[in-house]
This record gives structure tokens, C-alpha cells and sequence, in this order.
């Protein structure tokens, strides 16, 4: 808390945007850079570059080094999606996101009586979605990487088998989900048991399992030994995904999501996320607005990007799902003539309630916890990927005999319309259960570019929070002249539409701005406080040097040469 309020006071001094150059405050490093959750795959990733690989060989190794350092959020059961820029600039996203199995249904989650039945979709087996990763890291290696898959594997297989030094969070963490985790998989289960800070958790199965991928390929995880292993287990556990389900699954590349704020262009992540869409649409209603001048996190400047968010949020909910399955109207949504209209209802005096907020009027013909990591290269390659089991450990399904957790995707799927999943997020026909679906995503891997060159990478955790998390990351260095760690680590805020309130972190900002919004009618949450989002980020600097944002608010690390 203390942390926070040094903060605060630092950062009132510089509210205002200024034109002079700012002093970084993070990790600094000449060529490249990996920043993520933990240290020891930020290393990892470094190390692969310093052996002459590029950034694509570091997302591989960093991946894969989170599903062993990083077993909250890091994994081989879940999936994610990623964003890169060449050094010759070229573009282009990578989504391993989860699938709905063959089996799936629309109303798999809802009783008789057409009611969705409370924890179905996040605490079951059902919960469970067919997993990318393997597919999404094999996908990156085959099109853009260039050592061996062998020698990237190797210090990941590595560090499983040396294990992983657990620190006071982690503590923290597997204590809080300790019953839980017992519950499922017994006491005998590798995180079951009881660890202290500075304890080495092993993980010889998982070692195991990277051994035979880096052996046999990918295959070897969607139809060799390990997937009937993972099948078997799926099955004795309930589950419903089968053997073609996994031989089936594959990860796509997609266009990115591309828009210009004033002289910046950025590019994000396509559906079936979220998360470009609803930066896109933000930005672009911003905008206008002098946010600078009103001062960084003053009651103005949260209440024109809290009505931006409400509005983006009222038309994610509504049009947006997996594209090989759903027409969206993702031009007209990003449409500079119809934002502007959107926002045309808004005026500085009084909020605007998410009841008398719906999905916008568009022309078309039809229609906490994940993890981030940013790399940048010494070629000028940058990546910006995003992974997820959904919730903290996923279904909390842990297959021992492979040494990996299972996600609980299926919750970001709609499973019912109108009623809201784990994040508070509603949905709609668009992102409704049908077999092989992606479910909609709120993740923003991010990449900036300002003068036609690379500016950042930049993405972050925490469910439907990771976009407004991303946008005030971006506008802290824009408009505010934040360093990058200073970006990362500003208090935050975050609405959704649905419910209608404001979040704040905690004990970050004033009774003051409070009271002001109070009093224009805007909704504040002020019994629960999480924390909104867990930033990675990098920024190049004038000088062509990297500065890394690590966000304090976990174990992230920035590392370098
Ligand atoms: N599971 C969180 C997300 O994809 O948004």
C-alpha cells in the first residue's frame, strides 16, 4: 500500500503530458529483451537469442518455460494467441486459442428448466477446451523460427527436471487454491502439496512430456503417447474431449487488427479475441479528447475512457465471436463515423448508465488468469503473446502422469445469452457453444509502432480487465510520458459495460476523484479491489535501446543483453 501511495505522489507531479524526454525507470537493455511473469523464462528466452536465435526460437522457449515455472497460468493445456512485427515490418498474429470438442453443445451448462448451472463451466471436466499451445509454438517454429526445436526445448527440459524455486507469492498462491486442488487431484498431486517460499518444486512428468515432443514433434501431444495419455485421463475424469478432437485441432494465423491513434499505429489481436476490436474502438473514441491536458487518472480522463470502454464493451457482448463461425461487422465497428456517433450521447456533466446503453446500430449483411509476455530481438523482431488456462490453475485438472494442468475455456463461451461468465462478461448468439468453436477471448497481445518504426510490445492477465489494462499502458507513454515501468506500474481502472461500475485498484487513487465521479452519476465499486491486470511490456527508446516494463504487481522479470 505504501508502494502505492509513493506512486501516486510521484506520478500527480507529471500529469501532464511533456514534450521534453522522459528517463526510463526499467530494466535496460542494448539488443533484446524477454519480459514475463517469471524470471527464470524470461532467461530462458534471452538465452536463445544470445545463441544466435531470433524472437520467434525466444516465444517458443519462453512459452513453454512458463508452463514450468509459471503453473498458475503458464501451460501446455491451454492456449493463447500472438502477435509479431518483423524487423522488415511486415505483420501478422498467431491464434492457438482453445476449441469447443466435437461433443460440445449449446446448452451443455443449462439445467432442465433452460438455467445455467452455477460452476459447470469452470469447475468440471466439461470445462475443459482442446488445448493449442503445442500446435501454437509448433506453428510459430515452422514459419518463423530458425534453430533447432531440439535446442530451444533443451534449457525448458532443463528447468523442469532442476525445478523451479518457489517464491512468497507462489506460496501464497497454492495456498489459497490448496483445498481445491486436493479436492480433484488428491494429496499426493505435485501442487497439492504444501510448499514454502524458497522451497524447488521438480516436475519430472512434464520433463518427461517436453522430452517426447522435442523428440517426436508436435504430433506427439495431438496423436502420439502423450495424447493418449491426456485422452485416458480426460475420460476416467469425465471429460469429453477424444482422440479426434486432438488430431483435429490446428493453430491459424489471422490478419491482425490494425488502427492509428494520432501518431501511432497499432496492431492487436483479431477475433476470436476481443481484445483488438475493443482497444480499436476505445482509442478511436478517445481520441478527440484532450486527455492530457485533463491530467493523468483525473476524474475527466476517467470518465471519457469509462464511457469508451462502457460502449466497446456493450458491442463486444453482442457481435463478437470466432470468425470461421460468426459475420461480424468488424469495419463498420471500427468505423471513425460511427464511434464518434457512439460517443455522441456522452457529455462531461453526468455518466451515462449501462442501462440506457446497447450494442450500437452497425450495417453489416450478418452478422485472472492468463499470462503475457513481450520479446524484442537483436534482429528487430518483437512478439507480443498472450497464454491462458482461463482461471488461476485452469479446471484445476492435473494430469500427474503428464505433468501439465488443464484449462477451463469453456466459460468464455456465452451459456446463455445475457447471463455473465466468471469475468462478469455477458454474451450473445454470437459466442454460444457449437462443437470445434473458439470461444471469444479478452486477450490484446500488442504490438506499437510510431513513425513507421517499432515502439513497444505490450500485453497483460486478467480476463475481461487485459484490454482497458493494454489501453492505459499505451496512453500513460503517449499522452503522459510515463517511462515503461512507470506505464506499467500507474494504478488502474476498468469498466465493462456489464456490471455498470468503475474498479479501481486499491488504495491508488483519491477520495476526491471518488466523489466527483460520484456525483455525475458514475457507479463505483468499492467492496472488491483485484488487481486490474499484470502488465509485460517493452519500450524503444530514442536511442534504439530496450526499456522493460515488469509489472510489480507479480513475480515479472525483464531480462536482456
Ligand atoms: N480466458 C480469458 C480470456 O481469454 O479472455
Amino acid at each position: 500500500m505504501k508502494k502505492f501511495i509513493v506512486l501516486l505522489c510521484i506520478l500527480s507531479i507529471g500529469c501532464k503530458a511533456q514534450n521534453t524526454s522522459v528517463q526510463p525507470t526499467g530494466l535496460i537493455a542494448n539488443k533484446a529483451m524477454v519480459v514475463s511473469a517469471r524470471e527464470e523464462a524470461s532467461k530462458i528466452g534471452v538465452e536463445i537469442m544470445k545463441n544466435g536465435g531470433n524472437a520467434f526460437d525466444a516465444m517458443v522457449a519462453t512459452e513453454l518455460a512458463l508452463a514450468v515455472a509459471y503453473p498458475y497460468a503458464g501451460n501446455l493445456g491451454g492456449g493463447g494467441f500472438m502477435v509479431y512485427r518483423k524487423a522488415n515490418g511486415e505483420t501478422g498474429t498467431l491464434d492457438y486459442r482453445e476449441k469447443a470438442p466435437l461433443a460440445a453443445t449449446k446448452d451443455m451448462f443449462l439445467d432442465k428448466e433452460g438455467n445455467v448451472i452455477a460452476g459447470k463451466s469452470t469447475k468440471t471436466p466439461l470445462a475443459i477446451g482442446i488445448p493449442g499451445t503445442i500446435a501454437g509454438v509448433f506453428a510459430v517454429h515452422k514459419k518463423l523460427g530458425s534453430l533447432p526445436m531440439k535446442e530451444i526445448l533443451k534449457p525448458v527440459i532443463e528447468l523442469a527436471e532442476r525445478g523451479v524455486i518457489v517464491t512468497q507469492k507462489q506460496e501464497e498462491r497454492l495456498n489459497s487454491y490448496r483445498e481445491e486442488l486436493i479436492k480433484i487431484n488428491g494429496s499426493n498431486s505435485v501442487l497439492s502439496k504444501v510448499y514454502k517460499e524458497n522451497d524447488i518444486i521438480k516436475y519430472p512428468t512434464l520433463a518427461n512430456t517436453l522430452r517426447r515432443i522435442s523428440k517426436n514433434g508436435r504430433d506427439e501431444f495431438y496423436k502420439g503417447e502423450t495424447a493418449k495419455t491426456l485422452v485416458a485421463y480426460l475420460k476416467e475424469k469425465g471429460a469429453i474431449i477424444t482422440m479426434e478432437d486432438l488430431a483435429k485441432y490446428e493453430a491459424k494465423w489471422r490478419d491482425p487488427i490494425t488502427f492509428k491513434y494520432k501518431d501511432l499505429n497499432i496492431i492487436s489481436m483479431a477475433p476470436p479475441s476481443s481484445g483488438g476490436i475493443c482497444l480499436a474502438q476505445i482509442f478511436k473514441m478517445i481520441e478527440p479528447y484532450d486527455l492530457s491536458n485533463m491530467g493523468h487518472n483525473s476524474a475527466a480522463a476517467i470518465q471519457v475512457i469509462v464511457e469508451a470502454e462502457r460502449r466497446a464493451y456493450a458491442d463486444r457482448s453482442f457481435f463478437l465471436g470466432d470468425p470461421d463461425f460468426v459475420k461480424m461487422p468488424l469495419k463498420a465497428l471500427m468505423d471513425e463515423t460511427y464511434l464518434k456517433q457512439r460517443m455522441s450521447s456522452f457529455n462531461l456533466d453526468k455518466a451515462t448508465l449501462s442501462s440506457d446503453i446497447k450494442e450500437g446500430k452497425v450495417n453489416y449483411n450478418e452478422s485472472m488468469e492468463t499470462t503475457h509476455y513481450s520479446i524484442i530481438d537483436q534482429f528487430g523482431n518483437a512478439i507480443s503473446a498472450t497464454t491462458t488456462l482461463n482461471a488461476g490453475y485452469g479446471s484445476k485438472y492435473y494430469c500427474d502422469a503428464l505433468g501439465f494442468f488443464l484449462n477451463n475455456e469453456m466459460d468464455d463461451f456465452s451459456a446463455k445469452a445475457g447471463v455473465p461468465n466468471m469475468f462478469g462478461l455477458v454474451g450473445n448468439e454470437a459466442n454460444s457453444i457449437a462443437p470445434e468453436k473458439r470461444m471469444l477471448s479478452s486477450m490484446t497481445p500488442t504490438i506499437v509502432e510510431k513513425n513507421g518504426k517499432l515502439f513497444m510490445s505490450v500485453g497483460s492477465p486478467g480476463g475481461s480487465t487485459i484490454i482497458t489494462s493494454v489501453l492505459q499502458t499505451i496512453l500513460n507513454v503517449a499522452e503522459y510520458n510515463f517511462s515503461m515501468q512507470q506505464a506499467v506500474n500507474a494504478p488502474r481502472f476498468h469498466h465493462q459495460w456489464l456490471p455498470d461500475l468503475i474498479t479501481f485498484e486499491p488504495n491508488t487513487f483519491d477520495t476526491k476523484t471518488f466523489e466527483t465521479l460520484k456525483g455525475k452519476g458514475y457507479l463505483i465499486n468499492e467492496k472488491t479491489t483485484p488487481v486490474i491486470g499484470k502488465v509485460d511490456a517493452i519500450l524503444v527508446l530514442p536511442s534504439g535501446a530496450l526499456e522493460g516494463g515488469a509489472d510489480f504487481r507479480g513475480d515479472d522479470k525483464a531480462a536482456g543483453f
